[in-house]
C-alpha cells in the first residue's frame, strides 16, 4: 500500500484494493468523521488558515473513493458546525464558497462513482446558489447505487434533537400522536438521519478529544477512534490505522461477550 496516497482526476477510475491487514468482512457500514485540523495545518505551514480548508478538500475526496471502494456503506463528515458562524466572517464566506465550487466542479464524477450524496443539517441559511447545488446534486444523485455520503452542513446535534421533539410536539397538539407512542424509533424518524443505520465508527482528527455537538444521538455505541493527524493529511495509511483500531474492539452494547457469558452462572 502506498504512502500518503492521493486521487488526482487522472486516477480517477482507478480501484483501491483493501489493505491486507484489513478484515473486508469486519468493516464499519456507516464510518462518521469530524474532519478537524485544516487551520493548525496552513498555520504550521505560515499559510493563512483558508489554505488549510482548500487542502482539505482533497483529504475528503481520497476519503470518500477510498471507503467507496473498500466496501463501506455510508460515510458521514462534519463539514460545518451550527457554531462554526462564530468564526470571521472571511473564513465563513470563504468555507460557502469553497462548498460551492467543490460542489460545482465533483458533481459529475459524484454521478459516475454512483455516490448518492445527501446534505444534513438546516439548509436554510446557506447562500442561495449553494441551495441550488445542493438540491441539484441531491436530485441527481438519489438513485445512485453506490456509497451513501451525508455532508453535515450547518449541523448541530441539539439543534437536531429540539427539531425532531418540536416536530413530534407538533403531531402530538394535533391529535396525530399521543406522547407515550413516543418511542426510539419514532423519535429517530425525526432526525436529519432518518434511514440511515448508526455510525459504527467515528474518527476525529487532530488529536481533540470531544464530539463538539456531532450526532448526539446517532453515536451512542460508535467506537471512538482519535489520531493526531491533522485533516489535510489523512490519506490512506490513516484510514488503515483507524479501521485496524475499529476491528481489534469487542462491541459489547451493554450485553456480556458471548465467550463471557458461558462462564457466568446466574
Ligand atoms: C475543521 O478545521 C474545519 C471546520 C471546522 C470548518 P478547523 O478550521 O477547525 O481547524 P483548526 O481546528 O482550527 O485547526
Ligand atoms: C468541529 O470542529 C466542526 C467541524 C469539523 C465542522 P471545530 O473545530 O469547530 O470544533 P471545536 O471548536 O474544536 O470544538
Ligand atoms: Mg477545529
Amino acid at each position: 500500500m502506498r504512502n500518503s496516497l492521493s486521487i488526482s482526476s487522472d486516477q480517477a477510475k482507478m480501484f483501491f484494493p483493501i489493505p491486507r491487514e484489513l478484515d473486508p468482512i469486519r468493516m464499519p457500514q456507516h464510518l462518521a468523521i469530524i474532519m478537524d485540523g485544516n487551520g493548525r495545518w496552513a498555520l504550521g505551514r505560515g499559510l493563512p488558515r483558508i489554505m488549510g480548508h482548500k487542502a482539505g478538500v482533497e483529504a475528503l475526496k481520497t476519503t470518500l473513493r477510498l471507503c467507496s471502494d473498500w466496501g463501506i456503506g455510508a460515510l458521514t463528515v462534519y463539514a460545518f458546525s451550527t457554531e462554526n458562524w462564530s468564526r470571521p466572517g472571511e473564513e465563513v464566506n470563504f468555507l460557502m464558497s469553497l462548498f460551492e465550487n467543490v460542489l460545482q466542479r465533483e458533481l459529475k464524477s459524484l454521478k459516475l462513482e454512483q455516490v448518492r450524496i445527501n446534505f444534513i443539517g438546516d439548509l436554510s441559511p446557506l447562500p442561495n446558489r449553494l441551495k441550488e447545488l445542493i438540491q441539484e446534486a441531491t436530485d441527481s444523485t438519489s438513485r445512485n447505487q453506490g456509497i451513501n455520503f451525508n455532508v453535515c452542513t450547518n449541523y448541530g446535534g441539539r439543534r437536531e434533537l429540539v427539531s425532531a421533539a418540536q416536530k413530534l410536539a407538533e403531531k402530538c397538539v394535533q391529535g396525530d400522536l399521543k406522547p407515550d407512542e413516543i418511542d426510539e424509533n419514532l423519535f429517530a424518524s425525526e432526525l436529519f438521519t432518518a434511514g440511515n443505520v448508526d455510525p459504527d465508527l467515528i474518527i476525529r482528527t487532530s488529536g481533540e478529544r470531544r464530539i463538539s455537538n456531532f450526532l448526539l444521538w446517532q453515536l451512542a455505541y460508535a467506537e471512538i477512534h482519535i489520531t493526531d493527524t491533522l485533516w489535510p493529511d489523512f490519506d490512506a495509511t490513516a484510514l488503515t490505522k483507524a479501521l485496524i483500531d475499529y476491528q481489534s474492539r469487542r462491541r459489547r452494547f451493554g450485553g456480556l461477550e458471548s465467550n463471557n457469558a458461558e462462564h457466568y452462572e446466574i
